[in-house]
């Protein structure tokens, strides 16, 4: 039985002990343990079943402390963490000896990332080890974005759950590193592309990779719930499948669908991408046979949403 709790002293002395708690941070729900413990980290992939060539990110509480784990930072990626540091972003950086390869799936760059959430800051703080994290869910589900999200899907796998409340972002973080002088972004997530444009200027977008992926997490079939989801223009799709059992995810619009989710009356994009995966886990608690989602307009965090409804499609 896993124990749920807003204690950081517990959850400290449980991370101390080697052993895996989830914690929460303002983008999804992550599953914690000392990330200079090849044993605790065994211990979270085999909480979720994650196989070993998927990296983790590695969390830490300020920039500063980024030198302990990683080798120089190139200045375009500094001003990045500078400027959206504690948020939603990660960097690939070049890995110490320090950090186990089984961190990195022995890549040699390290993925960091300083979150923004008070209890988890707090967290960071009171422990002399950096956490890695991975969401806190089955590999190839969706991520939780509540304690009971973990709760439904871990219990049992790990000690505790430190309950922050909902994820306020609710999509995993924007990943960049840096290849050849030019900074990548390798997945869209909660950071914008338009915000990290405004600090390094045009960056280059290299998500969807097939073989050999830079970034594992990036597999297809990631961030899927479990019935079959189908993404594109609502009316169009709504006709389409008129005479199956479907459940609907809309931006703003009602339908009369009993099964519909709106994921922001008020058209408010971050709104949007704060339910988006708490409505795929709702539908599929449902009696649907199926999810019709509509998709988003492509900026700022809609990209980051169409992104995960398309992956959300994939079944391979
Ligand atoms: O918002 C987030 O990033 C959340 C919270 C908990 O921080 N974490 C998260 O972790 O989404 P995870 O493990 O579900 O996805 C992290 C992805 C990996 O699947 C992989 O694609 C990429 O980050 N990654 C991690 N380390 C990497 C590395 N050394 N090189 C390339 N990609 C890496
Ligand atoms: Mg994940």
């Amino acid at each position: 039985m896993t124990l749920v709790g807003n204690d950081l002293i517990q959850a400290a002395n449980f991370l101390k002990g080697g052993e895996i708690v989830a914690i929460p941070t303002e983008t999804v729900y992550g599953l914690g343990g000392n990330a200079l413990d090849e044993n605790a980290v065994l211990k979270i992939f085999e909480a979720k079943n994650r196989p070993f060539f998927d990296p983790l990110i590695l969390h830490t509480h300020s920039v500063k402390e980024l030198s302990k784990f990683t080798k120089e930072i190139h200045p375009k990626l500094l001003a990045l963490l500078e400027q959206f540091s504690p948020g939603p972003l990660t960097v690939l950086l070049p890995k110490k000896e320090i950090v186990p390869d089984l961190v990195t799936a022995g890549l040699e760059q390290v993925a960091v990332r300083i979150p923004n959430h008070e209890l988890t800051l707090q967290l960071l703080q009171m422990l002399d080890f950096p956490l890695a994290a991975p969401s806190a869910n089955p590999f190839g589900y969706v991520s939780p974005t509540s304690a009971q999200h973990v709760f439904d899907q871990l219990n049992g796998k790990l000690s505790y759950i430190l309950d922050g409340g909902e994820c306020q972002v609710g999509i995993e973080s924007t990943i960049v590193g840096m290849e050849a002088n030019e900074v990548v972004v390798y997945r869209l997530g909660g950071l914008a592309l338009e915000q990290i444009e405004s600090v390094v200027g045009k960056v280059r977008v290299q998500i969807n990779q097939s073989s050999n992926p830079k970034s594992p997490g990036m597999l297809k079939s990631h961030y899927a719930p479990l019935k079959q989801l189908v993404v594109g223009n609502l009316e169009e799709l709504m006709q389409e499948y008129a005479d199956q059992n479907f459940g609907v995810i809309s931006f703003f619009e009602k339908t009369l669908v009993p099964h519909q989710i709106i994921l922001s009356e008020k058209k408010d994009i971050h709104e949007a991408a704060k339910n988006l995966f708490a409505a795929m886990r709702t539908l599929d608690k449902t009696s649907v046979d199926l999810i019709l989602a509509e998709r988003l307009p492509d900026k700022g965090l809609g990209r980051a949403i169409n992104d995960r409804l398309e992956r959300a499609t994939s079944k391979d």
